[in-house]
């Protein structure tokens, strides 16, 4: 493996919590903590399929669309009709989502040791660009590079190989750290080197080479490159 020199970090999930639109839903809708974790969870499911399923049906649509069509299969499935200004409003906590402890900090720390800091994601530029803004992650990132490139998603190949035509760096001088797994896999899939931030402990993908790099929280992250790349 090539030592690296940009590292590509996933953006929902892994700098930025997805589970605090929770509470954004609970509010909109009026509903109690455990529906809206619910449709919450159908909510972010049915966002992954749809990125799966438009990217193998070459029907690309930008993430921001295919979240909203998310959001309102999720709705449908609990039998809730909130208004467009409602609707509109749960969708826009993406732009507000929190940070992981230590996300700026690490993304600092990795810069200042010399590596090119990326984002790589299959949110559209703009949606990109307000979140990293708001949640003080744009000050540390040398580049915001979405799949919108190409037109289709993670985990095409395509998208990663982009990211490294973007960074100006071979693809295996590359790595994405990602806590989501089938990213992990796919990343490897394409020749891409890999970190995987693994939260909650859960095995790897069974299909994908297996992660060469494994630490439970952000934080871990520089020692853990250290020891690959030192
Ligand atoms: C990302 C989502 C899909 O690409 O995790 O940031």
């Amino acid at each position: 493996m090539a030592r690296t020199a940009a590292l590509c970090f996933d953006m929902y999930g892994t700098l930025c919590d997805t589970s605090t639109v929770t509470r954004r839903l609970g509010e909109v809708l009026g509903v109690s903590g455990i529906l809206a974790n619910a449709v919450d969870e159908l909510w972010r499911r049915k966002q992954l399929q749809y990125s799966y399923q438009a990217a193998q049906m070459e029907a690309y649509e930008p993430f921001w669309k295919l979240t909203t069509r998310a959001l309102d299969y999720a709705l449908a499935q609990y039998g809730l009709d909130p208004t467009a200004t409602e609707r509109e409003r749960i969708v826009e906590a993406y732009d507000h989502l929190s940070p992981f402890p230590d996300a700026a900090a690490v993304l600092e720390r990795l810069g200042d040791a010399g590596y090119t800091v990326a984002v790589l994601s299959n949110g559209n530029p703009a949606m990109l660009e307000r979140l990293a803004a708001n949640a003080g992650l744009a000050p540390h990132l040398d580049e915001i590079v979405s799949a919108d490139d190409v037109g289709t998603f993670k985990p095409s190949p395509a998208v990663y190989e982009n990211a490294a035509r973007r960074l100006g760096a071979e693809i295996e001088a590359c790595r994405l750290v990602s806590a989501n797994a089938w990213d992990v896999a796919g990343a490897g899939n394409a020749g891409m080197g890999v970190a995987w931030i693994n939260r909650r402990r859960d095995p790897p993908e069974a299909i994908g080479p297996t992660p060469e790099v494994e630490v439970t929280s952000l934080a871990r992250l520089p020692d853990a490159l250290d020891d690959v790349d030192g």
